[in-house]
């Protein structure tokens, strides 16, 4: 795995809101942003955002508690899940293995994903980003094309319905990829499976050069943009105390209602996926696609 040393830079609060002409974070802050345990800035949530916006990472140095996390990542959109990050025995997921995890989008139905560190690994648990716009971007307009033609299906969590999604997106709605490499195109083609070689091939050249570790220590946040930037991280060690806190925030959703809110059954404290869900099929995918690295 590619040595990456380089480290995002750390959110300046105060910045005003950018707008970007590819964006899709089109909803502006609210003005005044309060939670029913805690306030909060909305000077830093327009700082936030105005990361997000410009580079797709937003980063906060702490001292956070998980209740000042909670409530930014609130004041942001709708958190629709949260999960917890740490190694667990006998549980086939990525958030639970201590496996290299490759760079990948979550569900689209997380227009942000945000984490905060309780615990770090002693040595390593850095997460790496890679902005897969600029990827796109260099790709041919065939190859393009193609992803703009290529659907992955996905559940956002265990039991619920799978969902169908294209790869690339640039649209009126802004762009948008999604991409997990243990994904398979649900109407497979041979200029489809060349295509998501292509852009895996991309991917990887691109993260030896272009992509951050960010090693968040206990208390630091961090919010991406979950349609721009792919996340991964290399191996931990399989006694590893890194506990990390994640919610799925979507932008679209923000007006709503505040419930609903999603505790994985993944990481939930019994551990146990419900058998026969959708995600059954994509554990074993990803386990394929380990044993295929190996
Ligand atoms: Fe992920």
């Amino acid at each position: 795995m590619t040595d990456v040393r380089k480290e995002v830079s750390t959110t300046a609060p105060g910045v005003g809101l950018a707008t970007g002409p590819r964006g899709h974070f089109d909803v502006g802050p609210r003005a005044i942003v309060e939670t029913s345990e805690t306030a909060v800035e909305a000077a830093a949530v327009r700082a936030l955002l105005a990361e997000l916006q410009r580079t797709g990472i937003a980063r906060h140095p702490g001292p956070l508690d998980l209740r000042g996390f909670e409530a930014i990542s609130t004041a942001l959109g709708r958190v629709v899940e949260t999960a917890l990050v740490e190694l667990r025995a006998g549980v086939g997921s990525f958030l639970a293995s201590p496996g290299p995890v490759p760079l990948h989008t979550d569900h689209p139905v997380a227009d942000v994903i945000g984490w905060w560190c309780e615990r770090q690994d002693p040595v390593g648990g850095a997460m790496r980003l890679l902005d897969g716009w600029d990827v796109v971007a260099r790709l041919d307009t065939g190859t393009q094309r193609t992803l703009r033609d290529t659907h992955l299906c996905a559940s956002a969590h265990p039991g619920a319905e799978p969902s169908i999604h294209p790869v690339w997106t640039d649209g009126h709605g802004g762009a948008r990829l999604f991409y997990a490499p243990w994904l398979l195109p649900v109407v497979p083609s041979a200029r489809r499976a060349r295509a998501l070689a292509e852009l895996e091939r991309a991917l990887r050249a691109a993260s030896a050069t272009s992509s951050l570790a960010v090693r968040l220590q206990p208390g630091e946040a961090l919010w991406i943009d979950n349609h721009r930037i792919l996340h991964g991280r290399g191996a931990l060690d399989p006694r590893s105390p890194r506990r990390l806190h994640r919610v799925w925030v979507s932008l679209t959703a923000r007006t709503g209602p505040r419930t609903g809110i999603v505790r994985s059954a993944a990481t939930g404290p019994s551990g146990r996926r419900r058998s026969g869900s959708p995600r059954r099929a994509e554990v074993r995918r990803k386990a394929a696609y380990d044993s295929r690295r190996r």
